[in-house]
């Protein structure tokens, strides 16, 4: 038993100490593949952009949220505790790593709910994988008394993973016995593989309502689990996925029906209003503020997001957007890769201006 916990806060650890060291820009993100287009003349006042969203069904003033990372060891507990200082101050959601580890052993509750304690009135997230039966859902809920309840689907990972999962037969079946029973919104996430239309179809058909397509392009698992293997390389498999940008265009059509969200690899408030722009409700970064809080700290990081979110106004200036609204209409232009992608695809772009 001690061995298994041992285990599960060693896999944690290791996954961060890699994120955090993983180097960027070997994978392109594709943010750079979408132009959106400049506007000579807005007819707006920054003071006056107003980029609230919905988020899991909760109204929040900006469209931004600290996607699902750590807990379950000590290191991670201090980590969860900084990342909530930082939500609590900035007004943002944000989720918690997957909770199996306290799910399995109690006694790592604490690195979860510290969360709750730093931010008793913060929009906090659950988050447990598919393989989770309804009632392991509930209870993970119930521990840090959740807003909303993440599903992660990371099969990639759990396969280079060598002590990975390898039967993915229940999912499906879980995801829609705990959609039709939970208390709170749920929303299904990847995690940096992205989501293809035939997916997020497929998701909807279960009932699901929100959805993070959490693309390639920032945290890549597939390098982290490969350089987690003592033996049998599948470094052949680093670019596998679908970006960011390119999961989006993939949900365009889905997007009356669902609430999609975006994360993976959003370094720049440029990136993050190009996902509004494509059609998202708000974006999650992970790795970025994980790095921030480590590094830096967590006043330095209640400023990034401040000066982050201020940005991302500035730029829907320069295209005469002033709400989330107005931005999924903005034109944008896409290079010829993006345009193949889209013609292969058989993908169109929800109506916007010209
Ligand atoms: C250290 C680390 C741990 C993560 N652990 C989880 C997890 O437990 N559950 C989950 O759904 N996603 C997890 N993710 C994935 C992120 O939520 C996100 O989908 C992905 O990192 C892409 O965002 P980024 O490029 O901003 O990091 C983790 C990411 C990082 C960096």
């Amino acid at each position: 038993m001690r061995k298994e916990i041992h285990q599960r806060s060693q896999r944690k650890n290791e996954h961060v100490k890699h994120a955090m060291h993983q180097k960027t820009g070997e994978v392109l993100s594709d943010f750079e593949r979408v132009t959106l287009l400049h506007h000579s003349l807005p007819d707006l006042n920054l003071d006056e952009i107003d980029l609230s969203t919905m988020i899991a069904d909760h109204h929040v003033p900006i469209p931004l949220y600290i996607n699902a990372m750590t807990g379950g060891s000590e290191w991670t507990e201090s980590i969860n505790r900084k990342l909530a200082g930082v939500a609590a101050a900035t007004g943002i959601p944000m989720a918690v790593g997957s909770m199996h580890a306290a799910l399995r052993h109690e006694e790592l509750s604490s690195s979860y709910s510290i969360v709750r304690e730093v931010n008793p009135d913060g929009l906090i997230f659950a988050n447990v994988g598919a393989d989770v039966s309804l009632e392991g859902a509930r209870r993970a809920v119930e521990m840090i008394d959740a807003d909303a309840l993440q599903i992660h689907i990371n099969a990639p990972q759990e396969l280079i993973m060598p002590e990975g999962d390898r039967d993915f037969k229940s999912w499906r079946a879980n995801i829609e016995s705990i959609i039709g029973h939970m208390e709170v919104p749920v929303i299904v996430k990847e995690v940096g593989f992205g989501m293809s239309r035939k997916a997020l179809l497929t998701l909807n058909a279960l009932g699901v309502r929100h959805v993070d397509i959490s693309g390639k392009g920032g945290t890549n698992f597939a390098r982290i689990e490969n350089a987690r293997r003592k033996s049998g390389d599948m470094s052949y498999l680093g670019d596998w996925g679908i970006s960011t940008v390119r999961a989006l265009l993939e949900s365009q059509s889905v997007q009356s029906d669902m609430s999609v969200m975006a994360s993976g690899g959003i370094s720049t408030p440029l990136d993050a209003v190009k996902c509004l722009a494509l059609g998202a409700r708000g974006v999650g970064m992970s790795r970025m503020l994980l790095k921030s809080v480590e590094d830096a700290g967590v006043d330095e990081t209640i400023g990034y997001v401040d000066t982050f979110q201020n940005q991302m106004k500035r730029i829907a200036v320069m295209v005469n957007a002033a709400t989330i609204e107005e931005l999924r209409k903005t034109p944008l232009v896409l290079d010829p890769e993006l345009l193949s992608w889209m013609s292969q695809r058989q993908l169109v772009l929800n109506e916007r201006e010209i």
